[in-house]
């Protein structure tokens, strides 16, 4: 049934009939200056069904996607909704037939509030003015469905991701959507969050929305899809049915090579302390102070449910935010961090969750991206920029993590959302840090391209690189740290061994149950 490592031609497709479709898409194609996004890609949807799709990175899921809900044309081929041709010219129209996207990067203003953002465009009025009180009314009940306890008079910019990301999913709800398509909507959730999001697509589906789910996680597809269709460079390359959809079966059709050598440790040489943090106490968690320590070589994992203030603990490091009190020791020097541009004289690069706010110049192109935090370090002796060495730095960088641009003069923003992030991590590596600071360095990137992170992050411990991540997916810390730390609530509430490392032990500490006390005492 399954082709071994290769894709099975266009037209097999396993689905029947237009009528008892309510989506139907016939051969789309969409290219991009010097890009084939998409070429010749069909599917259907019934009523009900939940779908994925899924691909590497740079595989057309999120452009078929914006296809679909009328962010962007197809250059050809012919969309059916309910047997009938359409063609949606805006997101609107798409709405009109019932078909919302809920987006891979956050589509929300910032600066408008939660209730502002659910109705935007589409404002309940009274008397031509608009009724505040009833986005209120009505945002409070979408926000209860997704199960988000803020006020809607909150502003978004406020919220965490995983929070914003909810705040999306009750917009979509808002407008009756009959298909939703959630492109990555679990990537930034805390687990308890995506299950909550997966009771609602469950009950969604029930009430007969369909649903089409891209991920990379794919534990998530197998247990959400009835069917999955699997794109690879833009064309469809197969479709998994029931059981045939297992984790090594959509690997080995989206990745076509063998990755069963997931996590890779070599064991090497640990040296002496990079980093010491001493009773650092952050503005989110004035009320605790945390100390930790990462050793030259070494990959140290920061664990914890979203929000437990890891990502805080990082910008404070780092300079974006000043710390209450406490002190951080880089090689053996307590040192003063004021800002970003100190910590990066300390020789201290970041990697940020949120790369679209903080990591990415989205309208600079690849090289320039890649070259910012590079340019200082190869500025001449009468500070010129060397852009010779940008460049040559930005190839490395694009050929070592496999970016997937047609140059390195691409504007950023036209990349896929996992080329972005590589992007972002190519900017801070070619600065060539002795410690790095990594914030959920693998989210929204494919599987393979994971596995090179890793191997990666190996690589550069290996090179006598002190490494720190932030991680929500246990079995990425279990996978590639030698030690990690675990938080709740802005508190170190353990630190376990590389041979401790298993899930259980760190949910314990992570959720703070029994071992708190214990932890405290010894630490
Ligand atoms: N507006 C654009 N201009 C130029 N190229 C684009 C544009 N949008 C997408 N592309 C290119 O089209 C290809 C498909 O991108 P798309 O975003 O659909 O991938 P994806 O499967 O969603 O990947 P990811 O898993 O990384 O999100 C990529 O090579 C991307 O760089
Ligand atoms: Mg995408």
């Amino acid at each position: 049934m399954i082709a071994e490592q290769n894709c099975i031609p266009l037209n097999v497709n396993k689905s029947n009939s237009l009528s008892e479709n309510l989506l139907e898409v016939h051969r789309l194609s969409k290219s991009f200056p010097g890009v084939r996004a998409l070429h010749q890609v069909s599917l259907t949807l019934k009523p009900g069904e939940v779908l994925s799709v899924i691909g590497e990175n740079g595989a057309g899921k999120s452009t078929l996607m914006k296809i679909l809900a009328g962010v962007q044309s197809a250059d050809s081929g012919e969309i059916f909704v309910d047997g009938k041709k359409t063609a949606f010219d805006s997101t609107r129209a798409a709405m009109d037939h019932g078909i919302v996207l809920i987006h891979q990067e956050l589509n929300l203003c910032d600066n408008l509030n939660v209730g502002q953002n659910i109705f935007l465009g589409r404002e309940p009025q009274k008397f031509g003015i608009v009724n505040s009180r009833e986005i209120s009314q009505k945002s409070e009940e979408f926000l209860k469905r997704v199960g988000l306890s803020v006020s809607p008079k909150t502003i978004v910019g406020r919220l965490t991701i995983g929070k914003q990301q909810m705040v999306e999913i009750a917009k979509a709800l808002s407008v009756d959507a009959r298909v939703l398509i959630m492109d990555e909507p679990t990537s930034s959730l805390s687990s308890k969050e995506s299950a909550s999001l997966f009771e609602l697509i469950e009950s969604l589906r029930d009430q007969g929305v369909s649903i089409i789910y891209i991920s990379h996680r794919l534990a998530e597809v197998k247990r959400l899809s009835d069917r999955v269709i699997v794109l690879r460079d833009g064309e469809y390359c197969n479709e998994l049915i029931g059981d045939e959809i297992t984790h090594a079966n959509m690997v080995s059709n989206m990745v076509g090579r063998d990755i069963s050598q997931f996590y890779s440790r070599t064991p090497h040489k640990i040296g002496e302390t990079v980093l010491k943090v001493n009773q650092l106490r952050t503005p989110h968690w004035p009320q605790h102070s945390v100390s930790l320590k990462v050793k030259a070589g070494e990959i140290v994992g920061l664990a914890g449910l979203v929000g437990s203030g890891r990502t805080e603990l990082l910008r404070s490091i780092f300079g974006i935010d000043r710390p209450l009190s406490g002190s951080v020791e880089i090689d053996k020097q307590t040192v003063k961090i004021r800002n970003p541009k100190e910590a990066v004289n300390h020789g201290i690069a970041l990697v940020p969750e949120d790369r679209k706010q903080h990591g990415l110049i989205i309208d600079l192109s690849v090289q320039d991206n890649i070259g910012i935090a590079g340019l200082q370090k190869h500025a001449s002796r009468f500070g010129f920029a060397n852009f010779q060495k940008q460049k040559s730095d930005t190839e490395i960088m694009i050929d070592r993590l496999g970016i997937k641009t047609p140059s390195d003069r691409q504007i950023s923003k036209f990349l896929s959302g996992g080329n972005q992030q590589k992007v972002v991590l190519g900017k801070w590596l070619s600065m060539a840090p002795k410690l790095l600071l990594l914030d959920e360095p693998t989210r929204g990137v494919d599987i393979g391209a994971k596995q090179e992170i890793y191997q990666l992050i190996e690589k550069l411990a290996s090179e006598s690189m002190a490494i720190l991540f932030v991680s929500s997916e246990l079995e990425e810390v279990i996978g590639i740290s030698d030690r990690a730390y675990v938080m709740h609530e802005g508190q170190l509430t353990g630190e376990l061994d590389r041979s401790e490392l298993n899930e259980e032990s760190i949910m314990r500490l992570a959720t703070n149950t029994a071992e708190l006390k214990e932890a405290k005492h010894n630490g």
